[in-house]
């Protein structure tokens, strides 16, 4: 049976190996890590999937911001990594996890959420798209149609131009 839990609930080094397996160990370089860079996870918004004690998928969401330039800041929460084992991938645990988070992003989030993602992923199972994101610039190399966001919980979302960074 595989429960979800608080990512709390885990050991660290337990999370890091399986973003390690989802993810390679050169995950480190990838853009979203510097949106995110410094601050820490959510634990309100961050869920393990455990099955028979294993550790199986994860996701974290982090407080971020979007920064325009005459310094007006909008909060916003990254959503991801989410992971799961490889070997077990496509197995409904990915959408369980985003289910589980959006649920309690649904009364808990402080502000809209955003990601850098599959829109065939999270566009068609979860309704984040990049029809905000347009005029939004991030610290790294992207694609600008895997830049997507979701309103939430009454937050809407900036559309302006903006930079995204940790808050
Ligand atoms: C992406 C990921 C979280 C999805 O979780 P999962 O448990 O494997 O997938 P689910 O069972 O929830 O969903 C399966 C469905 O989503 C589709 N799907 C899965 N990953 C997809 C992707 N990247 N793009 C498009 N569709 C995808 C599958 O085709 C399947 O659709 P179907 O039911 O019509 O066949 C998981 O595969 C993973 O950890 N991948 C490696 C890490 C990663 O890329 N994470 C996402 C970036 S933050």
């Amino acid at each position: 049976m595989v429960e979800l839990l608080p990512l709390s609930d885990i050991e660290p080094q337990a999370v890091e190996t399986l973003l390690d397996a989802a993810f390679g160990p050169d995950r480190f370089g990838r853009t979203a890590y510097r949106i995110r860079e410094g601050v820490d996870a959510v634990p309100a918004l961050s869920f393990a999937a455990v099955e028979d004690g294993a550790l199986i998928g994860t996701i974290q969401c982090w407080p971020v911001a979007h920064r325009a330039a005459d310094g007006t800041a909008t909060p916003l929460v990254m959503v991801g990594p989410v992971a799961v084992r490889p070997d077990i991938q496509r197995g409904g645990h990915g959408r369980a996890l985003m289910a589980q988070m959006l649920a309690a992003a649904e009364t808990q989030a402080d502000s809209a959420l955003m990601m850098i993602g599959d829109p065939e992923y999270y566009g068609r199972f979860f309704d984040f798209t990049a029809d905000a994101t347009g005029a939004w610039d991030v610290p790294g190399p992207y694609e600008k149609r895997r830049l997507l966001a979701r309103a939430v919980n009454g937050h809407s979302l900036p559309t302006h131009a903006g930079m995204i960074g940790p808050r």
